[in-house]
């Protein structure tokens, strides 16, 4: 089933757009003002995020790799708690920092996707009950409305926030979500006044599944889990009203029409096992891949699972804003690669308008609590920060430059099939 060498020669629409994505927090280093840094350092089991790759001083020589490795967009995050990491009081050096940084992309032939929030917002909008209060948006607001201006010369995409959607599963999390629901369409229309590119908001695409088909009680939580995460948007997208459990419906045009292309971040199905109070079901084992030695969420390819949630995405343009692996052994990489761009390319046959595709991410980062799962085409040495492109990233490149994927392609960056039976294939953490 992972039998990459089978897979036929694919040709991309003209004009398609290949790249990478990161996030300030999980790149940048010394993120010493975000809600996160104290509590990433008191948590037990979480290893702080500290320097993380550096990016913030080594940026330069980053855009310059994200060139050479024929990255066409960049997508990136600019971290609020830097900008202001007081309230009210911006840092100009901050703002340079992130000027300089889409400037320089442009110069390089490389579209910047500005991402406004990944998952990080200032300590001081943490201490005012962050986005729980919705009197609070308009912190949220008037930073959007600060920093759009200043990087929007050179800005090709906007992602208000990445991925609300997936957190808060619970009935009564319904206020919440409106409030990040509300952020973001404010954050479109504030964008809209001083920005032509177009303006999404990063949508976590997981695919639930029922662990046992035939129970009706795994079909049924499978299908609220899937309403609560994705269905909640898209309808309120589509007709300005927010439906939840446990709440009055709430109707709101503002929140109507405010996307201009679905911005999809997809990796692989979630299980659904309604007997397990998180609903959270083991993986089939014989497909399981247990590519890290951690304990850790992706341990499977479902490239399937892209096409059945794009075919819901036909109303509008999409963008896969992330889509990677977690692997020590590169050559899975490069399988995974292969998979879902072919899984790509039939969502595309079947009639979804995909215009492009940016790889999480371009090097080994932070991964929320752990450095671990390595999900970059570019190894980073966490002691010397220290960059080397991994062969799935010339792979990626050549595809980029000839905007398809030939089983040469493929022979050419894999030699032969990986198997996790080989010693040593955990390799070393
Ligand atoms: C997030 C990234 C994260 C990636 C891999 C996405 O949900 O946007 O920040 O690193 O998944 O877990």
């Amino acid at each position: 089933m992972y039998d990459v060498f089978s897979l036929p020669a694919i040709d991309f629409p003209e004009g398609f757009l290949w790249g990478s994505a990161t996030a300030g927090h999980q790149v940048e280093g010394d993120n010493i003002h975000s809600q996160l840094w104290a509590r990433e350092h008191e948590a037990e089991g979480r290893e702080p995020s500290g320097k993380a790759c550096n990016h913030y001083a080594l940026y330069r020589q980053d855009v310059d790799l994200i060139a050479e490795l024929g990255h066409q967009a960049y997508r990136a995050s600019v971290e609020w708690s830097r900008i202001e990491p007081v309230e009210g009081d911006w840092n100009a050096e901050a703002v340079e920092h992130y000027v300089d940084l889409v400037r320089r992309l442009k110069e390089r032939g490389v579209q910047p996707v500005i991402t406004l929030r990944h998952m990080t917002h200032p300590e001081w909008f943490e201490q005012l009950g962050a986005f729980g209060k919705a009197e609070n948006l308009r912190y949220f607001e008037r930073f959007v409305d600060y920093i759009v201006p200043k990087l929007s010369p050179y800005v090709d995409a906007w992602l208000v926030i990445n991925e609300f959607n997936m957190a808060w599963t619970d009935p009564h999390a319904g206020p919440l979500k409106l409030n990040m629901l509300k952020a973001h369409a404010r954050g479109y229309h504030v964008i809209k006044q001083h920005s032509q590119a177009p303006v999404s908001t990063a949508h976590a695409y997981i695919h639930w599944f029922p662990y046992r088909r035939h129970d009706d009680l795994d079909n049924r939580m499978t299908a609220y889990l899937d309403f609560v995460t994705h269905e909640f948007f898209f309808h309120a997208i589509r007709t300005g009203e927010f439906v939840f459990p446990y709440m009055d419906a709430v109707c709101d045009p503002e929140i109507k029409g405010t996307l201009d292309f679905w911005a999809v971040n997809y990796y692989t199905r979630h299980m659904v096992d309604a007997r397990k109070k998180a609903f959270e079901g083991e993986r089939f084992g014989h497909k399981q891949l247990k590519m890290i030695s951690k304990d850790y969420w992706f341990e499977e390819m479902f490239p399937e699972g892209l096409i059945a949630n794009l075919e819901r995405l036909k109303d509008l343009p999409v963008i896969i804003t992330e889509n990677g692996l977690s692997a020590n052994d590169d050559r899975w990489r490069i399988v995974y690669l292969a998979l879902h761009l072919s899984a790509l390319k039939e969502a595309i046959d079947r009639g979804v308008d995909v215009r492009g595709y940016l790889h999480w991410s371009l090097m080994d980062n932070y991964e929320w609590g752990s450095f671990l799962p390595r999900f970059g085409l570019v190894n980073c040495d966490f002691a010397t920060f220290e960059r080397t492109p991994k062969p799935s990233a010339y792979f990626f490149r050549d595809i980029i430059r000839e905007n398809r994927m030939t089983p040469a392609m493929i022979r050419k960056h894999l030699k032969e099939l990986p198997t996790l039976g080989e010693p040593g294939i955990r390799a070393k953490d």
